[in-house]
């Protein structure tokens, strides 16, 4: 299975993906996630990106189209991969058919987390995330077992440089402007679920595994 979550900040994407990634045996690939850990490390393509993503603009589609392209290479990508947060303009979208034409695989499902502006301030802000491993939490819907540490390695929780209420403003417009096209892409080859994602983790979870067949 190849598939892609598209949404807005804050809908649920990072949620979703451990749920499919182990129901399914695939690979998850989140290009925020990548991108954050290049920037932590201070790599070439961390400095590179640092300054849009911390003002919630989109960095290069050549960047995040490299990135792609090396991660797809890996054995354990083969079998499958969840893509989170990529591709999120119409040039990558064109770009990863293109990628993966030339192996004759395609997408199966593109999941579009359909959920109103309204309600992700308060699940942006209220996010607590573990680096390392890309598991975020919230204060309020789905609270660590001690606040500010991850339950897994017992390692502190931050909140993202990006979480707050000016920098989410510029992200929706990035989405609306550049990533809304991208549903539509692929709307037009009949690929796309839309997830009533305004419901709780466990609600959209069954949305999805009725899709995928289980
Ligand atoms: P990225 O990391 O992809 O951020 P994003 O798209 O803004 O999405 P988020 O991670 O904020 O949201 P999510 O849907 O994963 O929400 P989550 O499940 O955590 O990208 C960051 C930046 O990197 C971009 O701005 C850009 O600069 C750059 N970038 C990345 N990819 C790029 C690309 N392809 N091209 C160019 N630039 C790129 O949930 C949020 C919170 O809500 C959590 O606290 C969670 O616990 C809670 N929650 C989740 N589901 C529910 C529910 N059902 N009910 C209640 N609470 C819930
Ligand atoms: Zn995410």
């Amino acid at each position: 299975k190849r598939i892609i979550l598209i949404g807005p900040p804050g809908c649920g994407k990072g949620t979703q993906s451990p749920f499919i990634k182990e129901e399914y045996c695939l690979c998850h690939l989140a290009t925020g996630d990548m991108l954050r850990e290049a920037v932590a490390k201070q790599t070439k393509l961390g400095l590179e990106a640092k300054q849009a993503m911390e003002a919630g603009q989109l960095v290069s589609d050549d960047l995040v189209v490299g990135i792609i392209n090396d991660a797809l290479k890996r054995p354990a990508c083969a079998k499958g991969f969840v893509l989170d947060g990529f591709p999120r303009t119409v040039v990558q979208a064109e770009k990863l058919s293109a990628m993966l034409a030339k192996h004759g695989q395609e997408i199966n499902n593109v999941f579009n987390f359909d959920i109103p502006d309204s309600v992700l301030e308060e699940r942006i802000t209220g996010r607590w995330v573990h680096l390392a491993s890309g598991r975020s939490y919230h204060s309020k819907f789905a609270p660590p077992k001690v606040a500010g540490i991850d339950d897994v390695t017992g390692e502190p929780l931050v909140q993202r440089k990006d979480d707050n209420v000016e920098v989410l403003r510029k992200r929706l417009d990035a989405f609306h402007t550049q990533t809304v096209p991208v549903i539509e892409y692929y709307t037009e080859k009949h690929k796309v679920t839309t997830l009533e994602a305004n419901a709780p983790t466990s609600e959209v979870s069954r949305q999805i595994e009725r899709a995928l067949g289980f």
